[in-house]
């Protein structure tokens, strides 16, 4: 009983012919536009590219039984860049191991995007499961002995500063009928928000999950063993205690400049043994890092 699973998220890919409309041109894309070209945020995934080239070739040929990838594949959204990050990530090639995706608040960068679902579209491979009637998330995939369920935390913010996600109501009800229908095994869910930072506490206000310590409490009363996420940009572990039912883990960026990487998986049982593989530009390859262990928490 032992699953290998690859866990990447924050590519934040772009494309050459965004696709302006006039809306775009008076709305936030183009402020955040300028933040990427004129404030330096575009210059730390100016190797993206190349890093996901890289990335695409491990993840299709280090044996993984399925890949995770927890969102902002995009810079702004556009459907251009959707469709460019999904290609370059191999969403479509059928000789890449499957995977499970969710969007991140740069992939729902505008309310137009998120209303039709252009991240859906462009990851639909990675976006098959059991869902509660015919709603979109969450939804869950076996692996294995392994659940993986996808719970969307990124929604459409107007403000510029507004990087916050929600999980809402609707879908933590959702939530509940799904593990409820599902067969033992640890459940792993996949969303792009943390519930903790590093040091166990929130993020920061305008970054943060709105509903952190709602959507904690119901997926730790849903038997959730673990909750792998991106968002932030740096990685991390945070073991569970009596705060956190659940551990967390953080890929961060795999593709900006110094922070790049993924993480390998190995679950054996409830046992999940982590290895933390680092991009060297020099050599231009991943590397092995770090290593870590978490016992899951055992839940029915
Ligand atoms: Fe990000
Ligand atoms: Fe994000």
């Amino acid at each position: 009983m032992t699953v290998r699973l690859a866990h990447f998220s924050d590519v934040h890919l772009t494309a050459r012919r965004l696709g302006w409309t006039m809306r775009d041109m008076l709305g936030k894309r183009s402020t955040g536009w300028m933040n990427i070209r004129l404030l330096g945020r575009g210059s730390r995934f100016k190797h993206a590219p190349a890093v996901v080239e890289v990335l695409r070739r491990d993840l299709a040929t280090r044996g993984y039984d399925h890949l995770v990838f927890s969102g902002d594949a995009t810079m702004l959204g556009f459907d251009s860049e959707m469709a460019e990050a999904a290609a370059r990530l191999g969403v479509n090639d059928p000789t890449m191991p499957p995977g499970i995706a969710v969007p991140g608040n740069h992939d729902v960068y505008v309310g137009a995007a998120a209303r039709k679902q252009a991240f859906e579209a462009a990851f639909a491979p990675w976006q098959q499961g059991q869902r509660v009637g015919d709603s979109f998330y969450p939804f869950a995939r076996k692996v294995g002995h392994v659940w993986l369920i996808a719970v969307n935390s990124a929604r459409a913010n107007f403000w510029l500063w507004d990087a916050t996600g929600r999980v809402g109501e609707a879908q933590l009800a959702r939530l509940r009928e799904l593990t409820a229908s599902l067969d033992a095994g640890p459940k792993i869910v996949v969303s792009h928000y943390p519930i903790l930072m590093a040091n166990r506490k929130p993020e920061p206000r305008w970054h943060r999950l709105r509903d952190w310590a709602r959507v904690r409490d119901v997926a730790g009363q849903c038997g959730v063993s673990l909750w792998l996420h991106g968002h932030k940009h740096s990685w991390y572990v945070v073991p569970p205690d009596a705060n956190l039912p659940f551990a967390d883990i953080c890929a961060g960026s795999s593709t900006q400049t110094k922070r790049w990487g993924y993480h390998e998986y190995t679950i054996d049982g409830w046992t999940l043994n982590a290895l933390r593989r680092v991009y060297d530009p020099t050599a231009g390859a991943f590397a092995d890092a770090d290593h870590f262990a978490l016992e899951l928490p055992l839940k029915a």
